[in-house]
């Protein structure tokens, strides 16, 4: 249905939608850092951080190759699995406020232990702790997915997946490929995400946020994976969206992130209404929450204002992304019936 065919939504329907349980598949867990709580760090361990913050202390990079080295400077600081366990606490924190009920984050071994499996399991049991007690707190479930990062190359990457395959259960259920997509193919990666199958863990990529259709074809193709981390650029080819649609492969969609960004130049612009009423399953997540000045809220109220989608449109969303989501039955059924009791 054509956008102008659609009821607009009043205020008070948009802040109905705000409060809808939500479910949230993309959210790089350093990337939901609240700058605050880097600036403090960085002063506790005397590290340098002044160059990455605004003066208003907001994050400060120019485009996105800056953002990442911005990312990876904050996340510098975080040094012991303590350190994620904070970081976890203030994530979970932010997403249970923004009304998100459960949430997959992407996890590096590159960023915890650096890639030694020992270490990761110290710091991957620290996350799960805080994760556990956030859950107690706030009624927030949270999932893990170790990421490799493209821009540190294949050899890299499967060290990530090593770590992966070695603590691969119900919690940790997925891995994925975030970074710098202008760099190398999807195909580089394939040894890893073989691996990390094999280790029974669900896939996903990052393809289509900065290169066309046929790097998301590739992701799909080269990696098999069931789920694509933007994807959005597949749009300039309507092929490669039908296939998406048949193969029914979740787009992890980011619209705040692109917008600012400058994948799209505006809301607006951005295809996700049209792949969604093409078929393709689409879901909505905020990626690095504070680098974008961007919310879970925030996201729904601009799609709700932009595309009058209206609740029931929401509730699907959310759906989708249940049904998409990497983690068991028991846990799945269990945040659906919060999603449909809202
Ligand atoms: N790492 C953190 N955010 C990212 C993004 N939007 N794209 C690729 N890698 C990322
Ligand atoms: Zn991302």
């Amino acid at each position: 249905m054509k956008i102008e065919d659609r009821e607009p939504l009043d205020d008070e329907a948009i802040d109905a939608i705000t409060r809808l349980p939500k479910a949230e598949l993309h959210l790089h867990f350093e990337g939901g850092a609240p700058p605050g709580f880097i600036r403090d760090l960085a002063k506790k361990k005397k590290v340098d951080l002044s160059k990455i913050f605004n003066a208003d202390g907001s994050y400060a990079y120019r485009d996105f190759v800056h953002f990442l080295s911005v990312y990876e400077a904050a996340t510098s600081v975080l040094q012991t699995p303590e350190d994620f366990a904070r970081l976890c606490t203030a994530v979970l924190e932010q997403s249970a406020e923004n009304g998100v009920v459960y949430s997959e984050t992407f996890l590096s071994p590159d960023f915890c232990g650096g890639g030694d499996v020992v270490a990761w399991r110290e710091y991957l049991h620290a996350i799960r702790e805080a994760a556990e007690a956030a859950e107690r707190a706030h009624g927030i479930t949270l999932r893990g997915i170790v990421t490799c990062i493209r821009h540190f190359g294949p050899d890299q990457a499967r060290t990530a997946a090593r770590c992966a395959a070695e603590t691969a259960d119900d919690w940790l259920c997925g891995f994925g490929m975030a970074g710098d997509e202008n760099m190398g193919k999807q195909k580089d990666f394939s040894y890893s995400f073989d691996m990390a199958r094999e280790a029974g863990l669900k896939l996903t990529s990052h393809a289509g946020e900065w290169r066309g259709p046929q790097e998301v074809r590739e992701a799909v193709e080269d990696l098999g994976v069931a789920r694509i981390g933007h994807g959005v650029r597949a749009i300039g080819d309507l092929a490669t969206v039908d296939m998406l649609a048949e193969q029914e492969i979740t787009l992890e969609v980011c619209p705040g992130s692109n917008v600012f960004l400058g994948v799209f130049p505006s809301l607006d612009k951005h295809p996700i209404d049209q792949l969604r009423e093409r078929g393709v399953k689409v879901t909505v997540s905020t990626d690095d929450p504070p680098f974008f000045h961007t919310t879970m809220r925030k996201e729904y109220a601009a799609l709700a204002k932009t595309f009058r989608w209206d609740a029931q449109t929401f509730t699907e969303l959310n759906r989708t992304a249940m049904s998409a989501a990497f983690c068991d039955a028991e846990t799945r059924d269990a945040v659906l019936k919060k999603i449909d009791n809202p």
